[in-house]
């Protein structure tokens, strides 16, 4: 295994098994119960192998200004959380309509619809919960920006904001500049808070801040170019899930609109691009970069 490969798995790892314990069966102080049926149903959509790229991103960034990521791990964890939520509710019926995620029965198959929702729903809040705990910035004003920004990046002006854009696409006409807006805001915004939570995290200099939020959203574009050409190009088997979405929903994406071949040519630019911004942090952002070269290049 390469060394990204290794460090990769094992950050994964910790994830899984923060997560795991996030998702205990005892509740927690001020909670009533944790009803066993939606509990299964959150730990189906949370548990079930994703890639973990959001936590890991900011993770490392955090070790890119040298903070001891496992302090981090909460937060990272709070976003994993978000991002799972927005999958059970992207392949809902009334949205995308998957039977399939991550090589399992999507979980209003595994489970039904009202419960798939309210399996969203409390992986949404109990996000929220995480990032609110005292424990988790030893700097009040440090963590209200963070659960801010976390709220923007998952609401109406970033990922759910984002869904319904894209929904609207569906049989619609779009501009290349509005896909690339509306792609911004479904995948980019968790991406870029990824970078960005990690930065402000670590109390980095706000020119860094700023500098790494560059970074997520080169990488933000990029993740979703190569979802859609996957979309295109790869089978179910390989992605876990289903394949040929996109096209079969008439959905407007920039690989319809640039084509096959100039998308690859756009996201290898891009890759170059993330990691000029990079330069500046010099060796230390070795992960970084290759976590943006994994981002471009993966097979599922
Ligand atoms: C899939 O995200 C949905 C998009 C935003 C394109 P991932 O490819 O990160 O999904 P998992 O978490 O690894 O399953
Ligand atoms: C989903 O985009 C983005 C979010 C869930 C926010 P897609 O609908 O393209 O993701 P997949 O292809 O189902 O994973
Ligand atoms: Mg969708
Ligand atoms: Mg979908
Ligand atoms: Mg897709």
């Amino acid at each position: 295994m390469s060394d990204l490969k290794t460090r990769l798995t094992t950050q994964a790892a910790k994830v899984e098994a923060r997560l795991d314990e996030m998702l205990a069966a005892t509740p927690l102080e001020n909670e009533v119960a944790r009803p066993e049926r939606l509990l299964a149903a959150m730990r189906h959509g949370a548990l079930n192998g994703g890639k973990r790229i959001r936590p890991v991103l900011l993770l490392e960034t955090v070790r890119l200004f040298d903070q001891d990521d496992t302090q981090a791990l909460d937060i990272a964890c709070a976003l994993e959380f978000i991002h799972c939520y927005s999958l059970v509710h992207d392949d809902l019926p009334a949205m995308d309509d998957d039977d399939l995620r991550r090589g399992q029965p999507t979980v209003h198959i595994a489970y039904d619809e009202a419960t798939a929702i309210l399996a969203g729903d409390a992986l949404l809040t109990l996000a929220f919960d995480v990032v609110a705990n005292p424990g988790l910035h030893q700097d009040a004003r440090i963590q209200l920006r963070l659960v801010r920004e976390l709220a923007q990046a998952a609401g109406l002006g970033g990922m759910a904001g984002g869904q319904m854009l894209d929904l609207e696409s569906e049989h619609r006409d779009r501009s290349e500049a509005e896909i690339r807006k509306l792609q911004s805001m479904k995948t980019g915004a968790l991406l870029r808070f990824g970078c960005r939570g990690g930065a402000i995290f670590s109390n980095a200099r706000e020119e860094d801040v700023e500098r790494v939020t560059h970074f997520g959203e080169i990488i933000g574009l990029a993740f979703q170019l190569a979802d859609d050409l996957l979309d295109v190009e790869a089978s179910p088997e390989q992605l876990g899930k289903a394949s040929g979405k996109d096209a079969d929903a008439g959905k407007a994406t920039l690989v319809g609109v640039l084509g096959i071949e100039q998308t690859k040519a756009e996201l290898a630019a891009l890759l170059e691009k993330a990691e000029t911004v990079l330069a500046p942090f010099g060796e230390r952002a070795g992960i970084l970069k290759s976590l943006a070269a994994y981002i471009v290049e993966r097979e599922n």
